[in-house]
């Protein structure tokens, strides 16, 4: 292996985990070396369909010295015991979103990490959508001026048996909720993102057609801290499904992305948004209906986050805001009073 070419590790072999493989396989300066299964059956399975050696004794498998980096794709609710895992065993760690279904399994995570000096990632592929960077650089370059509001819809559908077929999805303790903080947390996290910190949310949520303890139907009302406001909608019981859309208005002009695709684009004196290259998909009606190239940009950006002694492109404590505010809006619900943060 060259200097600049470090080892992974996934843990969890899901539906997820293949994503991963691919993007590590697809990066001149990763190599994924091995993998964590559940159980010892699943090991080996998965050493099939990864091509690589597995475990599914997670001990053993972080004592492998060619493992710079774990990614961690088991369920929400899962991801602090392997993190904890990892980062004691002196490797970095690359997590999938949310980053937990907690805040306070979320600060064992980051401390954890923070303690043992490794690096904490956590995978927002939608930042890397070529329409998101072309609006994130519009605002932070004052082209839409004072940010006035901020929308995100992710008005989206699963089937029944998305969930039936599931042991953790749409469940408390293994997803943290459902549509919301499984579906919705991508553009939410975009429209943190953007336009910076909440500082209150009053909000509502549902379950209308699912059988699931989670929400299928939620909707919010957000304050943010620079005195901007906006809204939040998100569903899986809001068949076909569109695709979710991020709309930003300023002063000066407003931008609104569907599917991550620039779709408006009224910026005074510019007009570098249009045509838009389409990379990533939308998991509107269909989980898996993304690429992994999003997936590939996240681990580039890890490999030299380490290399670089940098701070990953979204850190633990990034991911804990949209977790912050989805909770917030799940509080609110219950108490129907507004959540300060
Ligand atoms: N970034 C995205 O767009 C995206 C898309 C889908 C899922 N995800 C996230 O990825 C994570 C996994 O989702 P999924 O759809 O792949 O779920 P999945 O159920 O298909 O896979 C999870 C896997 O983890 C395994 N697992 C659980 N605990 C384990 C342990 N202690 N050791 C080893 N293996 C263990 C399970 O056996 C299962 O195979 C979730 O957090 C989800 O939110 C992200």
């Amino acid at each position: 292996m060259s200097k600049k070419e470090l080892g992974f590790g996934i843990i969890g072999t899901g539906a997820i985990a293949g994503m991963h493989a691919a993007a590590i396989n697809a990066c001149e300066n990763a190599r994924l070396v091995a993998v964590c299964s559940s159980t010892a059956e699943r090991a080996r399975q998965a050493a099939d369909k990864f091509g690589v050696p597995s475990d599914y004794q997670i001990e053993e498998f972080l004592k492998r010295k060619d493992i710079d980096i774990v990614a961690i794709c088991t369920h929400s609710g899962n991801h602090l015991e392997p993190a904890i895992a990892a980062a004691a065993a002196g490797k970095h760690v690359l997590l999938e979103k949310p980053i937990e279904v907690s805040l306070d399994r979320a600060d064992q995570l980051i401390a954890a990490c923070e303690r043992a000096g490794v690096k904490l990632g956590v995978i927002f592929q939608n930042r890397l959508k070529p329409g998101y960077l072309k609006l994130k650089q519009a605002v932070q370059n004052g082209m839409l001026g004072r940010l006035l509001m901020g929308t995100a819809a992710i008005n989206w559908y699963r089937d029944p048996s998305y969930y039936s077929g599931s042991d953790w999805k749409g469940t408390l303790k293994g997803d943290g909720g459902a549509a919301l903080i499984n579906q919705g947390v991508h553009t939410i996290d975009l429209l943190l993102d953007v336009m910076g910190e909440a500082q209150s949310v009053f909000g509502q949520v549902k379950t209308v057609v699912h059988a699931i303890e989670g929400e299928d139907l939620g909707a919010a009302l957000v304050s943010f801290k620079n005195g901007a406001i906006g809204t939040i909608t998100g569903g899986t019981a809001l068949y076909p499904g569109n695709p979710e859309r991020l709309e930003v208005y300023g002063e000066k002009g407003n931008i609104i992305l569907e599917a991550g695709k620039i779709v408006v684009w009224n910026v005074p004196g510019s007009d570098a948004g249009l045509p838009d290259s389409d990379v990533g998909g939308s998991g509107a009606s269909d989980p898996m209906a993304i690429d992994f190239r999003l997936h590939q940009g996240q681990v580039e950006d890890m490999v030299l986050a380490v290399i670089d002694n940098r701070e990953p492109m979204v850190t633990g404590k990034d991911a804990r805001r949209s977790l912050e505010l989805i909770l917030g809006i799940y509080e609110s619900s219950k108490s129907n009073l507004p959540v300060r943060f």
